[in-house]
């Protein structure tokens, strides 16, 4: 294969331009076209991944399966929090209210392979990494998007939902929405120069 011509100035720009943008900043009932979406998970398979074992699958949620999700989230919210005693209705409004507000909710789901011997770390940085280039392709759009590791992220009860196994993760979700402003977030960094030593002879 050829070298490919990459632009160093395009990669700077999209890397640090990219941006997280939240539900309160989507623009509601205006889908995006599936074939976006195809883009980012195509990007995102392209992930390095460590012997290979490409630990990343997705479950998007579009159209009608956002009310799914969203009921299956609200609902489990409010069994748990029943049962012990905290349940917050204006919580459980916002399960069953913020995935409708997406134009697409991406379950990001890590899957082990044992016989890659890996360390889990390593399946957890990989699902990042795809994670990262769905991110890349969506602020690359001009699309608003973030991962959120709230609600059923952590809850026993969702890994089995996603089928996932007792040493599979369910690791965010992934959400996309057109913004509802031309606006662009400001980043906010602490400088590079204050989280790298360099060693040098
Ligand atoms: C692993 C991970 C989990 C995150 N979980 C949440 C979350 O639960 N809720 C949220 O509002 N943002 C979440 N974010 C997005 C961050 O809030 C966001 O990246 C941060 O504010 C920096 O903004 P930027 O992405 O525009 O640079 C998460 C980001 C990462 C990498």
């Amino acid at each position: 294969m050829q070298k490919p011509d990459f632009n160093i100035e395009e990669v700077n720009k999209i890397i640090r331009g990219r941006r997280s943008m939240f539900v309160a900043q989507f623009k509601e009932n205006d889908p995006i076209d599936d074939a976006i979406i195809e883009e980012m998970l195509e990007n995102a398979n392209w992930a390095p991944t460590h012997k290979l074992t490409q630990p990343w699958s997705f479950t998007v949620f579009s159209g009608d399966g956002l009310v799914k999700f969203a009921d299956f989230q609200a609902n489990l919210y409010k069994e748990r929090a029943t049962k012990n005693g905290n349940f917050i209705e204006a919580t459980f409004q916002k399960f069953k209210e913020n995935p409708l507000k997406a134009s697409h909710v991406i379950a990001i789901k890590m899957k082990r392979d044992f016989r890659a011997n890996l360390p889990v770390m390593e399946e957890i940085a990989a699902v990042s990494m795809a994670v990262q280039n769905m991110y890349l392709t969506a602020s690359a759009h001009g699309l608003a998007a973030y991962w959120g590791t709230g609600g059923p992220t952590f809850w026993p009860e969702a890994k089995e939902w996603f089928g996932l196994g007792d040493e599979d993760m369910l690791m965010g979700f992934f959400y996309v929405a057109k913004p509802a402003t031309d606006s662009w977030p400001e980043g906010r960094r602490k400088p590079i120069e204050e989280k790298v030593e360099w060693v040098k002879g």
